[in-house]
Formats: structure tokens, sequence, C-alpha cells
């Protein structure tokens, strides 16, 4: 499976990156089925109307991109659409592709109706994505055959496949590439009923025993975020194993948190550590995401990804045109004195 981009896992509960060991339960967790996929009830029935209609038609389904922060369901999705129209699905992200030739040779093995899963697409080198437009919209790819004088441009002719593309950063999308897919769908944040269901059908599978004021306290606390709840599940499991005979019970649940260092808003210590550099160092904003990340010592994509997005739902921290700004909420759960941001202090990078 394609992995993100940004720093080597240190352990951190929202990073993307798996932990040595997490990978299979990971894979175990995903629903394979719309019926089983809890939350996103937006996405999930547009979805099925969009399945239904090319199932009824035979033929496959326009192109499908999926946009939203890090542990949505973003590639469980994916998988799910493949599954749903029984049909294979093949796996790449735009990292992976380094030359226009690596897509045209995936693009060339699909067969009729196959899926072609790209992660991180807004990745895409410039050339490839080129290569990309025709095969979407005419189903055809020009290769070149030969070197120097004897290149030639030999047309290939590709089966009508359907691309699911999905991004972090839908911003970052060209607009050309945008426009070629037919049917765009924003994840967000999850409800804590639907993280509450995540947690429930994840204990039935991994058969954990667990009280329901504890998921309830998870769900709270998993940031709208299933990869979250799960990786809390499964931290809250060994803990109860160890210290408390097995059984997650609320006590237990409460404990194992604060050993992580997860606050009751289900923020980490990033989280934190990034809220008292711009309120603290940076004089509350607006700061440039580059000079926060310098300050935190760490890469500015997985701070937008990772920790903004979630932190601006929060209501912590706005975005400006000239940077970063920490809001009110911010310094009061810091529980520093509030004082409002000071223009132009720091240098603009808005990304
Ligand atoms: N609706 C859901 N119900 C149950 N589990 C889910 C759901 N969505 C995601 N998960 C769980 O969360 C994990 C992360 O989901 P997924 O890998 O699909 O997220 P993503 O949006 O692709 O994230 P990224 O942007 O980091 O690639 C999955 O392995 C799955 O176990
Ligand atoms: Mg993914």
């Amino acid at each position: 499976m394609v992995c993100h981009t940004g720093r080597v896992n240190d352990g951190r509960l929202v990073d993307p990156a798996l932990q040595e060991g997490d990978r299979e339960v990971d894979l175990a967790l995903r629903p394979r089925t719309l019926e089983e996929y809890p939350g996103q009830q937006h996405v999930r029935e547009n979805l099925a109307v969009l399945l239904d209609a090319a199932r009824a038609r035979n033929e496959p389904p326009d192109h499908v991109l999926l946009y939203g922060p890090p542990g949505l369901g973003k590639t469980t999705l994916a998988h799910i659409i493949a599954h749903e129209l029984g049909r294979r699905i093949a796996l790449t992200s735009g990292p992976a592709i380094v030359r226009p030739g690596d897509l045209a040779a995936l693009l060339s093995r699909l067969g009729a109706g196959d899926v072609l899963f790209i992660d991180e697409v807004h990745r895409l080198p410039r050339p490839a994505e080129e290569v990309l437009y025709g095969a979407m919209e005419d189903f055809r790819v020009e290769v070149v055959v030969g070197q120097g004088m004897g290149a030639n441009a030999v047309t290939l002719r590709l089966p009508r496949f359907t691309l699911v593309g999905a991004t972090t950063r839908y911003a970052l999308l060209s607009g050309p590439l945008r426009d070629r897919f037919g049917a765009v769908y924003r994840l967000d944040f999850y409800s804590e009923e639907e993280l509450q269901a995540v947690l429930r059908r994840s204990c039935r599978l991994l058969d954990v025993r667990a009280d329901e004021d504890a998921l309830v306290e998870l769900a709270r606390r998993a940031r709208g975020t299933p990869r979250v709840a799960n990786r809390l599940l499964r931290r809250v499991r060994d803990y109860a194993q160890v210290r408390a005979g097995g059984v997650v019970t609320l006590a237990v649940t409460r404990d194992a948190l604060a050993q992580l260092d997860v606050d009751e808003l289900g923020l980490d210590r990033t989280d934190r550590a990034y809220l008292r550099a711009l309120v603290e160092t940076l004089d509350g904003g607006p700061a440039g995401i580059e000079t926060l990340a310098a300050v935190l010592s760490e890469e500015p994509d997985t701070l937008i990804d990772v920790n903004e997005s979630y932190l601006m739902r929060c209501g912590f921290v706005v975005r400006t045109p000239r940077g970063r700004a920490a809001t009110q909420r911010a310094y009061e759960h810091l529980g520093a004195p509030w004082r409002a941001a000071q223009p132009g202090l720091f240098d603009q990078d808005d990304a």
C-alpha cells in the first residue's frame, strides 16, 4: 500500500505513516462495501447512485476524485468502488510516478472496467499529468517509441477504465486535471456518533471487550478521524491488557490516553507544540507555515495536512492572507492571556 510523504513515523497517533505491526490490523479494519462504511453519508449516497447507474448501463463510472484530510477513508473508498463494481484495482501514487512512461506502462496493463487508484494525485509530475489527460478523456495515450531521429509517437488505445484520485490538498490540483474528474467528493471529519460506530465495528472485528462509555470517550478524542479512533483503540487495548485485566473501561481509557499525552480535545503533543509556537514564540501570528515549521522542526506538509486541518476545525487557528493566526480560543486552551494578533510581525507565505 502506498504510504504518505513527510517525516518518518515517530509513533505519533495522528501520523498517516503506519507503525510496525499496525498495517495488517489497519487493513483488517477497512470496510469492504459501502454498506459497511459508517459516516460520510453525503459521499456514500452520491457514490451509490454513481455505481448503480454505471452497473445498470454496464459501463465503467466516471472518474472519481476524493479529497479531504488524512485518515478519513479515501483509500478505503477507492477499494470499495472496485469491490462494488467487481473489478480489479491497480494502485499507485503521484510521487511513485517519476516519468510519463511509468504511467503509460501502468495504463497499458489495465483491463476493461478496471479501477486505477492514484493516491496523492496532486503530486504527479507535470509530464505524467499530461499523459493522464488523454487517458481520462479519450482512453488513449501517446507513447514515444525509439530515440533521437528514429523516435516515433504511437497512439495506444486503452480499454475504458475508472480513475480514482485521492488528495489531501485539493487546491494544489491543476485546473485541467480537476476538470477531468466527473465526480468530485469531499470527505469531512466524522461526528462523534459516527466514530462510535467505527469503534464498535472495530471492537467486534478485533474481539475487544469495551464498555460503551469508554467508546464514547475514545470517539470524543479521536479528532473526527477513523484512523485515529482505531489507533487509540489499539493502544488502549494494549494498556487494558497489561494493566487492567483486558477490559477497556472508561477509567482505563482515561489513564491510557493520559499516558499517550492525548488531551481532552484529542490534541497530541505536536498539536500543542504548534499552538504554543504560534501563541508564545510568534506572538499569536500571523505567521507563515515555513516559519512555524522551522520553529517546530517539522515538515510544512505534515503540519498542514495532519495538524492544522484539525486545529482549524477546533477554531484554534485561522488562515489569513498574511499567514496563520491564533484565535482567542487557542490562548484560552493554553491558559495564556489573550492578545490579538499583530499584523505583519512574521512573514507570510500562505500555503
Ligand atoms: N468509514 C470508515 N469506517 C471504518 N473504518 C474506517 C473508515 N474510514 C477509514 N477507516 C479506517 O481508517 C483507516 C484509514 O483510512 P484510509 O487509509 O482510507 O484513509 P485516507 O483518507 O486514505 O488517508 P490518507 O490521506 O492518509 O491516505 C483505514 O485503514 C480504516 O481502518
Ligand atoms: Mg489514503
